[in-house]
C-alpha cells in the first residue's frame, strides 16, 4: 500500500488549479522567510510560550490584534475549531445563564463546543435559497426575540458559502435590547475582510470575539487561526483558561510564524483587487448560461450581503450533475474545487491565487456550458418549485452535553425514524450538522441521511453498515 507521503507526493506533482483551503495555494514567496524543517522547535529559551506569552509570541499577537482592530489577539494551533470551543467554555464560566442562542448554519465545532461547555442551544434556522437549495440566509429578526433570555448570541458569518448577514444592525439591537449580551462571531471564511472590496470584519464593527480560520483564505499554514477580542463583556481571563485547557502544550512554531506572516499578507489589500477583475469577468461571461451567487443576490431570502471570492455556482442548467461536472474540471482542466453536491459547486478563492487561476475557471466553465446546457435552458432555473424554505429543526429532546452523557446504541437507518440521535452528522464540507446528538430524527433527517451515498460525513460512525446511534432511553 502507498504511504501518506508517496500519495501527498503524487498528489502535489499534478499541479492543480486550487479552489479550496488553504489560501496560500502552495504560493512559495509566502514561506520565503519560514524554514522548515529547522523552525520546528520548542518552547526555549527566547522563543516565548504560547499560553504565557511575555515575548515574541505576545508581540506577534499584538501586531495582529492591531492589525485587526482588536484589543487582544490570541493564536490557534487547531483551528477555528478550537476557537468556537473556547469561546463557548468561556461563557459558561461566566455563569450567566445556561442557554445560548447558536445560529444553526453552525459549523459542527459550535455543537462540539456545546457539549464541552454544557450550555443549551436555543436555534436560530437558516432559510434553503430556493436556486441552490442551501442554507444561505438567515431571518435576523428572530434574534431579537432571543436576546433577552439567552447569555450570549453565536453567529457564523459569512457561512461557508460567502453569504454574510447585517452583524451591524444586530449589535445595534443588542445595545438596546441587551447591552451585556457578548456576541460571538465565527467568522472562519472572513478572515481577509479588509478595505471596500470586502464585507467589513466582524471585529471593526463590534463584535465581543471573533474567530478566524486564517489558513482557509490567508496565508497561514492549515490549522493556523485567531481569536480576536474587543469587549468588556468575556471574562479574559476565562478566555486564556479556556484556550489552555483545549490547546495543545506543544504549539507548533511553524504555524505561529506563519500566522505573523499571514498578517502582513493581509494588509496588503491590492493582492485582492486584479482577482475581483476577473471575478467580475466570469459572473459576465457565463450569466445566462450557469445559476452564480453574486451580489444582487443580497437582500432576498434573508441573505444581507455576498462575498465575490466564493464562486458558488448552480449547474442544474446542464446535462450533467455536478459530480460529474467536477470530474471534468479536474480530468480534463486540472481544476480543484472546494466542495459539491448533487447540484452546487462551490470554488474558493484565497490571497494565493493569480489571476490566471480565474481566467482558467471561466475557459473551463464557458465550454462546460457550450457542450452541457440543456436544449431548454433559458436563462432561469429549470423546473424550480421551491420557494425560500425556512428549516424546521429537528426538536432538541436533550442537549448535546446531555446527550453525550446518556447510553447509546447502534440501530439500523431505516428503523431511525422518530429516535434520538446519539451522534452529530454532518456533510462535510461544509461540515453543518443535519441532525446534533440529542435532537430527534424526523422524516426531513432521514431523507438526508438515506441521500448520502454520494457524500463525504464526518461524524457518522456507522454509515457503511447502514447503522447510527440512538440513545439509549
Ligand atoms: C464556519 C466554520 N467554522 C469553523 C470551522 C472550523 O475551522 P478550522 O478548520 O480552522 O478548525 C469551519 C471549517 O470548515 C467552518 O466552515
Amino acid at each position: 500500500m502507498d504511504s501518506l507521503g508517496q500519495i501527498l507526493l503524487e498528489y502535489c506533482s499534478k499541479n492543480r488549479y486550487s479552489f479550496h483551503t488553504p489560501g496560500h495555494k502552495g504560493r512559495r514567496d509566502f514561506f520565503a522567510s519560514l524554514f522548515f524543517p529547522d523552525f520546528d522547535v520548542t518552547e526555549l529559551p527566547g522563543l516565548d510560550m504560547l499560553h504565557n506569552p511575555q515575548g515574541v509570541i505576545a508581540d506577534a499577537q499584538r501586531r495582529a490584534a492591531e492589525a485587526y482592530g482588536a484589543e487582544e489577539t490570541y493564536f490557534l494551533v487547531n483551528g477555528a475549531t478550537v476557537g468556537n470551543q473556547a469561546m463557548l467554555m468561556t461563557i459558561m464560566s461566566q455563569q450567566k445563564g445556561k442557554k445560548v442562542c447558536v445560529e444553526r448554519r453552525a459549523h459542527q465545532s459550535v455543537i462540539n463546543g456545546l457539549v464541552i461547555s454544557g450550555l443549551t442551544p436555543e436555534y436560530i434556522p437558516p432559510i434553503i435559497h430556493p436556486d441552490f437549495n442551501l442554507p444561505l440566509g438567515l431571518d435576523q429578526t428572530q434574534f431579537a426575540a432571543k436576546m433577552v433570555n439567552t447569555c450570549a448570541l453565536h453567529i457564523t458569518s459569512p457561512s461557508y458559502y460567502g453569504t454574510v448577514i447585517d452583524l451591524e444592525s444586530i449589535i445595534k439591537g443588542r445595545d438596546l435590547e441587551a447591552p451585556a449580551l457578548p456576541i460571538l462571531v465565527d467568522q472562519a471564511h472572513g478572515s481577509h475582510y479588509i478595505g471596500n472590496l470586502f464585507p467589513p470584519s466582524a471585529v471593526t464593527q463590534g463584535a465581543d470575539l471573533v474567530v478566524h480560520s486564517t489558513h482557509k483564505t490567508l496565508s497561514a499554514l492549515t490549522q493556523a487561526g485567531m481569536l480576536h477580542v474587543k469587549s468588556e463583556r468575556v471574562d479574559r481571563q476565562f478566555l486564556k483558561k479556556s484556550l489552555e485547557i483545549l490547546q495543545t502544550s506543544s504549539p507548533s512554531y511553524l504555524l505561529m510564524a506563519s500566522l505573523e506572516n499571514a498578517v502582513n499578507a493581509y494588509q496588503k489589500k491590492h493582492l485582492w483587487d486584479d482577482l475581483y477583475e476577473e471575478v467580475a469577468q466570469l459572473q459576465e461571461r457565463l450569466n445566462g448560461i450557469l445559476r452564480i451567487l453574486t451580489v444582487k443576490d443580497a437582500g432576498k431570502y434573508g441573505i444581507f450581503q455576498v462575498d465575490w471570492s466564493k464562486i458558488l455556482i448552480n449547474v442544474s442548467s446542464l446535462e450533467i450533475d455536478a459530480g460529474q461536472a467536477v470530474h471534468i474540471l479536474r480530468t480534463s482542466y486540472g481544476i480543484e474545487p472546494e466542495l459539491w453536491d448533487k447540484e452546487n459547486i462551490l470554488f474558493l478563492l484565497g490571497i494565493g491565487n493569480q489571476p490566471e487561476d480565474i481566467r482558467i475557471l471561466r475557459k473551463a466553465l464557458g465550454e462546460l456550458g457550450k457542450r452541457y446546457i440543456r436544449k431548454n435552458y433559458s436563462g432561469k432555473k429549470i423546473n424550480n418549485p421551491r420557494n425560500g424554505i425556512r428549516v424546521s429543526l429537528p426538536p432538541m429532546h436533550l442537549t448535546p452535553r446531555e446527550a453525550w452523557i446518556t447510553p447509546k446504541r447502534n440501530i439500523k437507518v431505516k428503523d431511525a425514524l422518530g429516535k434520538i440521535s446519539g451522534e452529530t452528522i454532518s456533510v462535510y464540507p461544509p461540515g453543518i450538522p443535519v441532525v446534533a446528538s440529542g435532537e430527534e430524527i424526523t422524516p426531513c433527517v432521514l431523507n438526508l441521511l438515506n441521500d448520502a451515498e454520494a457524500y463525504n460525513w464526518q461524524g457518522w460512525q456507522g454509515f457503511e453498515r447502514g447503522e447510527i446511534l440512538v440513545l439509549d432511553i
